[in-house]
């Protein structure tokens, strides 16, 4: 007999709740049964919505060491849980165990450095005497927060995205309500197991996996003025469509480019971090990297590595702690990157390694002369799937990364400052990491995107100043 799988209880007005309708998650990679969730019955909707609006004074009024010692407390017990944590992750969303433990380490720092900036969240003194008819005044610029906020979590990301959206709620004193991806809802459901053990005021942090035709309620009513996405572009469209007047943070996709430029001349140190992080998570970050641009003299060289390198990735079953490359979230988006595959191969694009898929498992594919108009191109494949091509100047390599409909960030391997400044200056991307992928993300700094990549940062001290809105207030009369 199968064991039974465990419940898991959504995080409302302060207690775990256990009604509704039961669903089950399950494995990408095998199809098997990983737990159930309670989902939100429809009647509860407007209680979850009231329950946030409700908690703002209170999650406002909340002082700053007791929001840094909630954020400490969800920290260490991650850490405490980090092995379940990685193996949930693993089981819902099929990212190998290598990966997960990485999301989990990130999770535990996130809230960390949310207790940090919780503690240094302060505000500015402006002096206002710089004109003698403001004499004697002076300005306190403080930062409130803007209002009870509406997270939509990705799948990709189960606990650190989550984390994202919630960590800097706290910290800013902002009551928040998060909606799980509905493929991997388990890891929020934990985490909001934990939190409903600190002393936050009931309702500052809801998780709720909210049915889909409930979503719109949800995005249009004025009880909750601040919006904070991650996933598609289509959906954060029709966000900013549904309610143009909120606050949105849109974190959408990206088309990962990489430049390694004629100076670089460790190459199989890049090929061996491309061809890693155009694979991890079997490429479903919205920064994995996509598209290669290489010298001419240095192509054909740097090609036979990177696809050695691509081939000997280890691919398979992702709780095994060996692997590096497991399936992709479900059959649906293993047939439409094998179909986009096929497309580029049909227009002329020749595929080195990889292009089919087992299952839910697409082989990791290297692809060159793919045209311009190809979706791999263009498009977020959030798949494995690498386009390799030669550039013959460095002005080439700039204007094929911009040549982009998406800016969220881009790699380039170069020891030269001076390729450095110039990349940072006009590479049209939210981050630009010099001598290495794309992909690297500390989850401090600030993160987003240019262009259709999103508006709005994340990073803990830039999220909770998109959370947040500046009030002047003006002192008179003073002996300054
Ligand atoms: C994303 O896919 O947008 C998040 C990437 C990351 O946090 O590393």
């Amino acid at each position: 007999m199968t064991p039974k799988k465990r419940s898991y209880p959504y995080l409302l007005d302060g207690k775990l709740q256990r009604t509704g309708k039961l669903s089950d998650v399950t494995n990408p990679y095998d199809g098997s049964v990983v737990g159930r969730y309670y989902k939100l019955p429809e009647a509860s909707v407007e209680q979850a919505i009231a329950s946030t609006a409700a908690a703002s004074a209170a999650a406002q009024a909340l002082p700053a060491h007791a929001r840094a010692a909630a954020l400490v407390y969800i920290s260490g017990q991650i850490e405490k849980r980090a092995e379940e944590f990685a193996q949930l992750i693993t089981s819902e969303n099929g990212k190998p165990l290598m990966w997960s433990r990485g999301e989990v380490a990130r999770g535990i720092s996130t809230f960390r450095w949310a207790a940090e900036e919780a503690r240094r969240f302060s505000g500015e003194l402006q002096r206002l005497d710089t004109e003698a008819s403001a004499t004697g005044r002076i300005a306190v610029v403080r930062r409130f927060p803007r209002g009870p906020i509406l997270g939509i979590s990705p799948f990709n990301f189960p606990l650190n995205l989550v984390a994202h959206k919630i960590a800097p709620a706290i910290a800013a004193g902002a009551p928040i309500l998060l909606k799980p991806a509905g493929s991997t809802p388990l890891t929020a459901m934990l985490l909001g197991s934990i939190i409903a053990e600190t002393e936050l005021p009931a309702g500052m942090v809801n998780i709720v996996a909210i049915p889909g035709k409930e979503m719109d309620t949800l995005v249009t009513d004025p009880r909750l003025p601040v919006i904070t996405f991650t996933g598609s572009g289509a959906v954060g469209q029709g966000l900013l469509d549904k309610a143009p007047r909120k606050h949105h943070t849109l974190e959408l996709g990206g088309n990962g480019a990489a430049i390694v430029a004629p100076d670089w001349d460790d190459l199989d140190k890049a090929a061996d971090r491309l061809a890693t992080f155009a694979n991890y998570q079997a490429g479903q970050s919205c920064i994995a990297v996509q598209r290669i641009y290489v010298h001419k003299d240095q192509y054909d060289a740097f090609i036979k590595l990177l696809t050695k390198k691509v081939k000997a990735l280890k691919t398979g079953d992702p709780a095994k702690s060996t692997t590096v490359v497991g399936p992709v979230i479900d059959e649906g988006e293993a047939t439409r990157i094998v179909d986009w595959i096929g497309e580029a191969k049909k227009a002329g694009a020749t595929v080195l390694t990889g292009g089919r898929r087992r299952g839910t498992t697409v082989a990791p594919t290297v692809l060159v002369d793919v045209p311009k108009n190809a979706k791999v191109s263009n498009d977020e494949v959030f798949g494995p799937v690498l386009t390799v091509k030669a550039y013959r100047t460095l002005d080439e390599a700039f204007r094929l990364v911009n040549d982009s409909r998406y800016g969220l960030q881009a790699g380039v391997f170069t020891k030269n400052i001076e390729t450095a400044f110039r990349a940072h200056r006009e590479l049209q991307v939210g981050g630009v990491i010099v001598g290495d992928v794309p992909s690297f993300r500390a989850d401090q700094m600030p993160y987003g995107g240019w262009k259709e990549s999103g508006v709005g940062r994340e990073g803990i001290a830039s999220a909770i100043e998109d959370y947040t809105e500046a009030r002047v207030m003006v002192l008179t009369g003073l002996d300054l």
